[in-house]
């Protein structure tokens, strides 16, 4: 994306906030085991705001009235250091390639935000994060606050995730064409597994027919851990073992999305091990997909998240109780939140930089957010009916299905991102075989 970009997302921050500073720190290496690490990837929000990719940085944002100044902090370029893990792009260059109005080596981080925030009563940070950066920094407003002399000095707290997490409700034209980069690559990734998939594969071996996708097409990494789910695990919603054998006759849930410049993707399909769904697979399927197309079409500016929830808890009660696996009236099951055993999960979420975006659903008040063009959600209902439920038909036992999409707000209604994947039972058939 443009330099421009984050500069003008700096400055409608800076719009946002009161007087005071704002301290954004990036996440930091973390250690997988003795030395090694895990790769590493910037924090959303200090993404978001600077475009800048390299560990070991911190955007200040300082305000008071008019007067607006956004400062970097960035690792100092150590030539032995560069020589292991690469080079980096260091103060001046930084300077250089990016809007921002001072551009400071890490090391003088302490130094130089003591005169940031001198004569602010306001800080604005990450509340809910505890990190290095943010111990410095009360460190120093500790020290100006017990400092003879220094009559103005910070004594108020913020959080600034607030301010960051609504903006980043609305996706710009540019976000959205990420979100559609990732989803190519995903949607490349889910054909070429299912034409890959066969009875007697382990998990892990069709997860590799993702994972070889993904990287092949230039997503660098998954956007959330990847689920191969076999017959019965797909009713363990957050499996991620991914260890057993895909058997003949069951189908297999996959909940597989990469990430693309940082954005995601979070698509599900439940398909057949062997290409060719069953009757019983087949006619639980169509409820779903029935559920999640209706679900859809529902979509449009001034609905909300609240409403599509209970529209579809309504639809897959009504959906269980014709299948025999519930029993009863609609209205009492829901009241009773009977459905809730089989369908224990939201409709769906934010997304966007993380897969969960951590965007707000109500306001100040408690009142629902609206939808409004630009928003980006997905829709995933589900069916999940263990093995050696006696309350269930038999046939059914050991099935579990979510049909998930990437949804896009628009002006009249929605935009589905997803919708090249194959998801009816023929094209998933064809896809398959
Ligand atoms: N892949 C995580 C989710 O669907 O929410
Ligand atoms: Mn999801
Ligand atoms: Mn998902």
């Amino acid at each position: 994306m443009n330099e421009t970009v984050y500069k003008e997302r700096r400055d409608r921050l800076l719009e946002m906030m009161d007087d005071g500073v704002a301290v954004l720190s990036t996440a930091i290496m973390q250690m997988r085991s003795n030395d090694t690490e895990y790769p590493f990837r910037p924090n959303s929000d200090f993404y978001y705001l600077t475009g800048f990719e390299e560990d070991n940085s911190v955007v200040v944002l300082c305000k008071k009235g008019d007067e607006h100044k956004s400062v970097l902090f960035v690792q100092e370029k150590v030539p032995e250091m560069e020589l292991w893990t690469g080079e980096r792009l260091g103060v001046e260059a930084a300077k250089a390639c990016f809007s921002f109005d001072e551009v400071y080596g890490i090391k003088s981080f302490e130094e130089q935000i003591k005169e940031l925030i001198k004569e602010h009563t306001l800080l604005y940070f990450e509340l809910f994060d505890d990190n290095k950066v943010y111990a410095q920094l009360k460190t120093v407003a500790k020290t100006m606050l017990h400092t003879r002399g220094v009559t103005v000095s910070p004594r108020s707290f913020s959080d600034i995730t607030k301010l960051t997490q609504q903006m980043r409700l609305i996706k710009s034209d540019d976000e959205v064409a990420l979100i559609k980069q990732a989803l190519s690559i995903t949607e490349q990734a889910h054909h070429h597994a299912m034409k890959r998939c066969r009875v007697g594969m382990l998990e892990y071996q069709l997860q590799a027919e993702y994972e070889y996708l993904f990287k092949k097409e230039g997503a660098f990494s998954d956007a959330y851990t990847t689920i191969i789910a076999g017959g019965n695990s797909a009713n363990t919603l957050h499996y991620i073992k991914n260890d057993q054998l895909l058997k003949e006759g069951e189908l297999v849930l996959v909940d597989a999305g990469c990430e693309y410049g940082f954005y995601a993707s979070d698509i599900t399909r439940t398909y057949p091990v062997n290409g060719i769904f069953t009757p019983a697979q087949k006619e639980l399927y169509n409820m779903v997909l029935d559920v999640q197309l209706k679900v859809i079409a529902a979509i449009k500016p001034g609905g909300s998240k609240k409403e599509l929830q209970a529209f579809s808890e309504k639809l897959l009660t009504e959906g269980m109780v014709a299948f025999g696996i519930l029993e009863g009236e609609v209205e009492a099951l829901l009241e009773e939140k009977a459905h809730k055993k089989y369908f224990p999960h939201g409709i769906g979420h934010w997304m966007g930089l993380d897969v969960h975006d951590p965007c707000p659903y109500s306001d100040d008040n408690g009142d629902e957010l609206l939808f409004e063009e630009g928003m980006v959600m997905t829709i995933e209902p589900g069916i999940y009916l263990p093995q050696d439920d006696e309350k269930i038909p038999k046939k059914y036992w050991g099935i579990g299905i979510r049909i998930e999409d990437n949804i896009l707000i628009t002006k009249e209604g929605c935009e589905n991102l997803s919708q090249g994947i194959a998801k009816t039972v023929d094209e998933i058939e064809v896809a398959c075989c």
